[in-house]
């Protein structure tokens, strides 16, 4: 079983990091983490090279990440609210993503075949409205042929409660795990 996550915090030992390891205590298999601030992977510079071709005329580290995706059977979106957001540069990675949308708006291909379960951590400093972080998590998702997606894993308040402490949140990371785990 492979999962891959996209970590959207530059905090590697962080809030986000908090569950995304309590997530991976509970893991089975092999994972990869791809840390969007520290990847070599740029934005999707709208080319339109995707509309006729399969791939990204860009040739970076999203290559190997593409592979990942065909073979993987999950994929985590975890990170941190900005804005209400997913961070900036993890939706500079994903638009990466657009090269999947453009297969199946324009050339009419499936560019995922294996069909993957999805999940979603977030966490926030406050105690805002997730919504729209999670409207987007799901937007990416689908871009990989997602064929269920676990209830989004929250921990609200991380400027007073640390995500460790928070033990709704801790244990949403483990159920997450395990819903992984059933793909085996
Ligand atoms: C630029 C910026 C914008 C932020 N915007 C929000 C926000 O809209 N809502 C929120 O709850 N927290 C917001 N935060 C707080 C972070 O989401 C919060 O501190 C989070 O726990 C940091 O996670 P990390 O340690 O994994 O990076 C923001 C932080 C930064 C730096």
């Amino acid at each position: 079983m492979k999962t891959l996550i996209f970590q959207g915090s530059p905090r590697r030992n962080g809030d986000c990091m908090m569950l995304v390891n309590e997530f991976l205590k509970h893991l089975e298999g092999e994972y990869r983490l791809l840390d969007a601030y520290y990847c070599d992977i740029k934005a999707c510079i709208d080319c339109r090279y995707c509309y006729k071709n399969p791939g990204c005329s860009i040739k970076d580290g999203m290559q190997d990440v593409y592979e990942y995706i065909q073979d993987a059977d999950n994929i985590l979106i975890a990170s941190p609210l900005n804005f209400a957001e997913l961070t900036g540069p993890l939706l500079s990675v994903a638009s990466r993503l657009q090269t999947f949308y453009c297969a199946e708006a324009f050339r009419k291909e499936k560019p995922v075949k294996k069909p993957k379960r999805g999940g979603i951590i977030l966490v926030g400093g406050g105690d805002g409205k997730v919504d729209g972080a999670v409207r987007t998590a799901k937007l990416i998702l689908h871009h990989m042929n997602m064929q269920k997606i676990f209830e989004p894993v929250v921990s609200h308040n991380t400027d007073r409660v640390l995500p460790r402490d928070d033990k709704e949140a801790m244990d949403g990371a483990a159920r997450l795990a395990a819903f992984f785990n059933e793909v085996r």
